[in-house]
């Protein structure tokens, strides 16, 4: 039987749940961001899951309209300031992947002390892809590692990355059958799963089922049974 102890999630169809209802794109990701703590909170009380890695913000993600862009930054900021006593009621250790060097001044600061808040947590690590792309972090991997004399070996790739965890499973939501440049060096051997359900939509009982199929998968990461 297997458990998935790392579980990577695209989170999509915030606009579209928000235009269906309608109401302004944003609406979608306040929605989502609530599902985020649901999530993390379950994931948080399940001891066979170690690592729950949500794309929050992607490298593309920029291209959207400016008043969006500023949405989602100001709605992150605002979530890890107020589920900072969260984090530490449920033990859990924020980490990030991606340059969030581009980010402002205000929200560097916010996501470094919420860092600084929970390092010694150690129950789930929630790690929040931020403006992260896979391409990007392996150009920033490769250009660390050309410095070295010997051949690169996967462990020394693998070290570089933001990610250095293979993903167990990676669920998309939102009816998309793509990975959008995410975790695509880890989720080498990931399990994937796609639904339907726009992500305000998602739930803890749709994510029991998922795991509930995914202990019955046989993994043989190319061998043989
Ligand atoms: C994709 O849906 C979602 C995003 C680009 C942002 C994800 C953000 C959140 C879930 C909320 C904030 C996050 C945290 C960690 C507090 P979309 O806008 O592309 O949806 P669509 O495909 O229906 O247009």
């Amino acid at each position: 039987m297997s458990s998935a102890k790392h579980i990577a999630i695209i989170m999509d169809g915030n606009g579209r749940w928000a235009e269906l209802q309608g109401q302004k794109r944003v609406k979608g990701h306040e929605e989502g961001a609530k599902i985020v703590k649901t999530i993390t909170t379950y994931c948080s009380l399940n001891p066979d899951i170690d690592r729950l890695t949500l794309y929050a913000f992607s490298t593309e993600n920029w291209k959207r309209p400016r008043l969006e862009v500023e949405f989602l930054m100001k709605l992150l900021e605002r979530y890890l300031k107020n589920e900072l006593p969260v984090y530490l009621q449920n033990n859990v250790k924020l980490e990030t992947i991606g340059d969030t060097k581009a980010f402002s001044k205000s929200l560097q600061k916010t996501i470094a002390k919420v860092k600084e808040k929970t390092a010694n947590c150690d129950g789930l690590v929630q790690s929040l892809a931020l403006n992260y792309g896979a391409k990007d972090e392996m150009l920033r991997a490769i250009n660390i590692l050309k410095k070295e004399k010997d051949d690169i070996s996967e462990t020394m790739l693998s070290d570089a990355l933001d990610c250095k965890h293979s993903v167990d499973l990676l669920i998309r939501t939102g009816g998309d059958y793509r990975l959008s440049n995410f975790l695509l060096w880890q989720s080498a051997y990931a399990e994937l799963v796609f639904t339907d359900t726009l992500w305000p939509d998602f739930s803890t009982q749709e994510l029991e089922e998922i795991l509930k199929k995914f202990t019955k998968i046989e993994r043989r990461f190319g061998g043989l049974k």
